[in-house]
């Protein structure tokens, strides 16, 4: 007997979990915003390796695989990942028509062996049939849902029994020390409310609820970040960042300079992500009778 248990979601905001509308038209309407964050993970990371080939490996991808990639954003895991990918189906999907056809634009052009289907599609209710795919991938995405368990559900549906999924999200120290800076100049909370969507310990419990195994594997990584201008378009490409006035901006920019002055010139910023790898979904009640 399966215990279906009730998550009590937390503090929303438009960016965590509260506006589809905004995430859509505005936040990922293009990757611009996007990509103001990524350029701080990869210009200033200490890993030895970079997170789209670190993930791209949890996914063991094999030939032949149907493979689905959800809120794919821009492709970057395809086109930034250096490892090879074996011949196999890809279908990315993404809330965004912008973001998809930015992707599979992308995709085309750095993995011309890959076939793809790219689509706009809300991964609360995906438009494919149960069992469709060998590998699912939903990474740094479901904080995003309004109901994230919704999308948990259609992940399990939608993975083979023999599948894999894999499931990337942010623990609560993720980018403290950023989240120190924004909050003494907008006074938002430290702790981000994306976590309280769907983070490490929220995500676990939606995660077993639908799959029998459900494994979180930590990547370790710390950002050693020498140019404030990097710290400060990182902060302005999300709420409350992005509709800052003038004064809060020289606000913004003076206490990131403090914090590199404490630093001697570098700003440190501790991660705290990984990925769930998810095995076993839940037999459904259909496929139970079938058997
Ligand atoms: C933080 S970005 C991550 C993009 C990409 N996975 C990456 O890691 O670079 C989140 C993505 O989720 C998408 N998204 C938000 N809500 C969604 C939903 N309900 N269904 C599908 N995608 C969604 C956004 O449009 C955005 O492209």
């Amino acid at each position: 007997v399966r215990i279906v248990q009730t998550v009590a979601v937390g503090v929303r905001s438009k960016f965590a979990g509260g506006d589809q509308t905004y995430l859509r038209d505005e936040q990922y309407r293009d990757e611009t915003r996007l990509a103001a964050r990524a350029r701080l993970h990869l210009k200033y990371r200490t890993s030895r390796v970079a997170w789209p080939d670190w993930v791209l490996a949890r996914l063991d991808l094999v030939d032949g695989a149907a493979v689905l990639e959800a809120g794919c954003g821009a492709g970057w895991l395809w086109t930034d990942s250096t490892e090879p990918v074996p011949s196999c189906s890809l279908t990315l999907t993404d809330l965004s028509p912008g973001m998809v056809e930015h992707a599979a634009a992308a995709i085309r052009v750095a993995r011309p062996t890959v076939r793809l289907d790219a689509r706009a599609a809300d991964l609360q209710a995906m438009p494919f049939a149960d069992r469709s795919f060998d590998r699912i991938v939903a990474n740094h995405m479901l904080y995003h849902l309004p109901d994230p368990a919704a999308g948990v559900r259609e992940i399990a549906r939608l993975v083979r029994q023999d599948g894999t999924a894999v499931v990337a999200t942010n623990g609560r120290r993720h980018l403290r020390e950023l989240n120190e800076v924004r909050a003494e100049v907008f006074g938002t909370a430290v702790e981000d409310a994306t976590v309280e969507v769907f983070g490490v310990e929220v995500g676990f419990v939606m995660l077993r609820d639908v799959f029998d195994d459900v494994q979180w594997l930590a990547f370790p990584d710390e950002l050693r970040c020498t140019d404030p201008a990097d710290v400060v378009a990182y902060i302005r490409s999300l709420p409350p960042g992005d509709e800052a006035d003038a004064e809060q901006v020289v606000e913004l920019e003076r206490a990131v300079e403090r914090a590199f002055e404490r630093g001697g010139g570098v700003m440190t910023i501790g991660k705290d992500t990984g990925c769930f790898v998810c095995r076993r979904p839940v037999v459904t009640a259909v496929e139970a009778g079938e058997r």
